[in-house]
C-alpha cells in the first residue's frame, strides 16, 4: 500500500510517500528564511508560500520515491491544529487529488503525526508520548497506534515557544531553538539556577515563568554571560521534562516513552532523556532529526495505521480545525 502524507499546518510545506511503514521519500521545504526578518511566522505569507510550493514538492516527492501518480493508494493530510490558511492549502490539495484519483482521504491530527514518526519501529503499548514543539507541549497516554488520550499539556507557552522567546531575549535569530542550542554548548549550565515549574501533583507543564526569569536575569546582568544563560535555560527545561515524565511514569507504568516535535531535534535533550530513562529500563523512542520537524511522512505513517485499524476515510471536504478552536475543546 502506497500512501501520500501532506503537511502544511505551519511554516513547512512537506509531502512524504510511504510504502507500508517504509519511507520512500519525504520532501520538506522550510519557510524559515521568509519569516526570519519578522521574528516570527506571518500567517498570510505562510499560506501564500505553501500555495507556491505544494505542486513542485508533490512532483519531487513522486520522483524521489520513483513512483507515478497512479500508484498512490490513499492520501493523509494534517487538518488540525495549525494556522487556518496554511491548513486550507494542504487540505484543498489533498482533497482535490484524492477526489480526482478516486482514492480515500484521511485527516490527521498534527500532534498524533509527530508521535507516529516513531511507528516505523515496533512499539510496546500502552506507552506514553510527549510532543514538544513550537506550538504545543502535549503528553499522551497511548493505548494503540490510533488511540491517544491527552493527560497533560502546557498551561501557557509551548516549550519551543519558550526557546524562541528566550533566544529573542538573547538577541539570536528566529527560530531560536537551534541557535540557542549552539550557544549553550559554550556555556556553563550550572551557573544560573532558574525556577523549575514542577506544578506539584499535575502532569501539566508551564514554561512562561522560566522565560520571565531569563528576561529579568538579562535585564539585571546584561548579555555578557549569554552562553551561560542559554545552557542554564536548556538544562532547566530538560530537568522539567524529565521530572514530568517521571511523574507520568508513576501514574502510568509503561515500558516505552515516545517523543516527537521540533524541540526534540535538540541533541542535549535527546542525550539526557536517553541517559535518564534507559538507566531505569524504559525504552526511549526518538525519531531521526528530520522526522522530528514538521514533515509529510508522519501524516502518511499515521494514515497507514488509520487504514490498518479500519477507521473510515473522511469525505472529500475541506474540514479545517485551526489551533484556537482545538484549544477550546
Ligand atoms: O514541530 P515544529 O517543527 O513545529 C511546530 O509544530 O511547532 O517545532 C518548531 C519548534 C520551534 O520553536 C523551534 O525553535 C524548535 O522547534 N526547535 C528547537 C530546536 N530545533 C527546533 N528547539 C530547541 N533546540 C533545537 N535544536
Ligand atoms: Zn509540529
Amino acid at each position: 500500500m502506497i500512501i501520500l502524507g501532506i503537511e502544511t499546518s505551519c511554516d513547512e510545506t512537506s509531502i512524504g510517500i510511504i510504502k507500508g511503514r517504509r519511507i520512500l521519500s519525504n520532501i520538506i521545504y522550510s519557510q524559515d528564511i521568509i519569516h526570519q526578518s519578522f521574528g516570527g511566522i506571518v500567517p498570510e505569507l505562510a499560506s501564500r508560500e505553501h500555495l507556491k510550493k505544494i505542486l513542485p514538492i508533490f512532483q519531487e516527492a513522486l520522483s524521489r520515491a520513483s513512483i507515478s501518480i497512479d500508484a498512490i493508494d490513499a492520501i493523509g493530510v494534517t487538518n488540525s491544529p495549525g494556522l487556518k490558511g496554511s491548513l486550507i492549502i494542504g487540505i484543498s490539495f489533498a482533497a482535490g487529488l484524492a477526489y480526482s484519483l478516486e482514492k480515500p482521504l484521511y485527516f490527521v491530527d498534527h500532534l498524533y503525526g509527530h508521535i507516529a514518526s516513531n511507528f516505523i519501529k515496533n512499539v510496546k503499548f500502552p506507552c506514553l508520548g510527549l510532543v514538544v514543539s513550537g506550538g504545543h507541549t502535549s503528553l499522551f497516554y497511548i493505548k494503540n497506534h490510533v488511540d491517544f488520550e491527552l493527560v497533560g499539556r502546557t498551561l501557557d507557552d509551548a516549550c519551543g515557544e519558550a526557546f524562541d522567546k528566550v533566544a529573542r531575549i538573547l538577541k539570536l535569530p528566529y527560530p531560536g531553538g537551534p541557535y540557542l542550542e549552539k550557544l549553550a554548548c559554550e556555556g556553563n549550565e550550572k551557573k544560573i539556577d532558574f525556577p523549575r515549574p514542577y506544578l506539584h501533583g499535575s502532569l501539566n507543564f508551564s514554561f512562561s515563568g522560566i522565560k520571565t526569569a531569563v528576561f529579568y536575569h538579562v535585564k539585571k546582568e546584561g548579555l555578557e554571560n549569554k552562553a551561560d544563560v542559554a545552557a542554564s535555560f536548556q538544562k532547566t527545561i530538560t530537568d522539567t521534562i524529565i521530572k514530568k515524565m517521571s511523574m507520568a511514569l508513576e501514574k502510568y507504568p509503561v515500558q516505552n516513552f515516545l517523543f516527537g516535535g521540533g524541540v526534540i531535534q535538540n541533541q542535549y535533550i535527546r542525550d539526557r532523556l536517553r541517559e535518564h530513562f534507559e538507566k531505569r529500563n524504559i525504552k526511549i523512542l526518538i525519531p531521526e532529526k528530520n522526522l522530528c520537524m514538521d514533515n509529510g511522512a508522519m501524516a502518511g505513517i499515521f494514515t497507514y495505521f488509520l487504514i490498518k485499524y479500519k477507521i473510515p476515510p473522511s469525505p472529500y471536504t475541506i474540514k479545517v480545525i485551526p489551533t484556537k478552536l482545538v484549544n477550546i475543546h
